[in-house]
């Protein structure tokens, strides 16, 4: 057995990957009465959406933060929906040149939406092109060159910015300014987790018992989109090695072949945690050196696992550095070398 299967598939990363496509698409409610949890969210949108729509006019520029998998470019697509209106998808990296950001932003009907991913990947000139266009519906071009170049102004239509980024803290502050609303998004508990698991199920026409689909939520790092992921792969099992139905006893078997532990913990969470508690006696120790032990690059440890052990309450975060608890040391049996906690 490959010892690594999860870790290299990435079966419990929050990020997006290839395989996730179609079924993301097929898996992604479509109005906000099926989008599970974030009730708070919800709620507020409900009215905004409402009162919007109502005085014929365009929702408030819309900014989603929270880490990968939660459901931010869902909730956007739910938005557009409900609203009525079309969407235009794009990020922040695809936005190379500020005439790409100026055509996108003239082509769009009145009320429409323009969902930026990753917003926070946005180059200084293509935000400032964003500013007065979110201010004032209104485009400045710069024409001609040198001397003789002057800077006209276009009206835009009036339109919904939806940015989506997991890192909020790297937004410009002016930026993050315009923004109308800004939510964060949480992490799913066991409860709504088994809810989209159950719901999924359904739709991809796989049988899956209550107690199983309560099984793998808790091994889905509080995420969706390693819910709908584990649910794939024990139906995978559940169709070569049984009969066809997501049982608990499929459910055990995938999760010991994807090597993921009791709490949705893999391979690479657990070293994290170790090096911490055995090279550092438990922190503070800083991000760079825990990148540089563990060979994963910062981003990818700040953006994709630290959330859930910080969830867990197994590592904290000080001014001086990371810490691992007495919680995630009793949890993996290490002694805690630390006084920290
Ligand atoms: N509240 C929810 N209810 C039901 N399913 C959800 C919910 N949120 C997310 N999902 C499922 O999880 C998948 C991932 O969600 P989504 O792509 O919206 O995440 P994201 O926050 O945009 O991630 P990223 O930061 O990687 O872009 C979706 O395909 C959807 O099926
Ligand atoms: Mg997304």
């Amino acid at each position: 057995m490959n010892k690594n299967k999860g870790l290299k598939e990435g079966v419990m990363k929050p990020e997006f990957n290839q395989e996730d496509f179609d079924v993301e698409f097929s898996l992604r409610p479509k109005n906000l009465c099926e989008y599970v949890g974030q009730k708070e969210i919800k709620e507020n949108l409900k009215v905004y959406i409402k009162a919007a729509k109502n005085r014929g006019e365009a929702l408030d520029h819309l900014l989603l933060y929270g880490p990968p998998g939660l459901g931010k470019t869902t909730l956007a697509m739910i938005v557009a929906n409900e609203l009525g209106v079309n969407i235009k998808i794009t990020s922040g990296p695809a936005i190379e040149k500020t005439g790409d950001l100026a055509a996108l932003l003239s082509s769009l009907n009145e009320n429409d939406v323009l969902f930026i991913d990753e917003i926070h990947r946005l180059s200084r000139q293509v935000e400032e092109v964003l500013y007065p266009a979110m201010e004032d519906k209104a485009l400045d071009i710069i024409i001609g060159k040198g001397p003789a170049a002057r800077s006209i102004r276009l009206s835009l239509s009036n339109f919904t910015l939806i940015g989506a980024t997991t890192r909020a803290g790297q937004l410009s502050a002016p930026l993050r300014d315009r923004f109308g609303v800004i939510f964060r998004l949480q992490m799913y508990d066991v409860k709504e987790l088994k809810e989209i698991i159950l719901r999924s199920a359904k739709l991809l026409n796989v049988e899956c018992l209550e107690t199983s689909a309560e099984k793998l939520s808790k091994r889905a790092r509080k995420t969706p989109r390693i819910a709908n992921r584990l649910l794939k792969r024990a139906r995978d099992f559940a169709q070569v090695v049984g009969d066809g139905v997501i049982n608990d006893y499929i459910v055990n078997l995938t999760l010991e072949k994807l090597n993921v532990d009791e709490l949705g913990l893999e391979k690479l969470d657990i070293k994290i945690l170790k090096t911490i508690v055995e090279d550092y006696e438990g922190g503070p120790v800083g991000i760079e050196a825990i990148s540089s032990l563990i060979g994963e690059d910062v981003v990818t440890i700040e953006d994709v696992y630290e959330p859930y052990l910080m969830q867990l309450g197994f590592i904290t975060r000080t001014p001086r550095g990371r810490c691992v608890t007495k919680k995630a040391c009793e949890y993996l049996g290490l002694k805690n070398l630390g006084d920290n906690n």
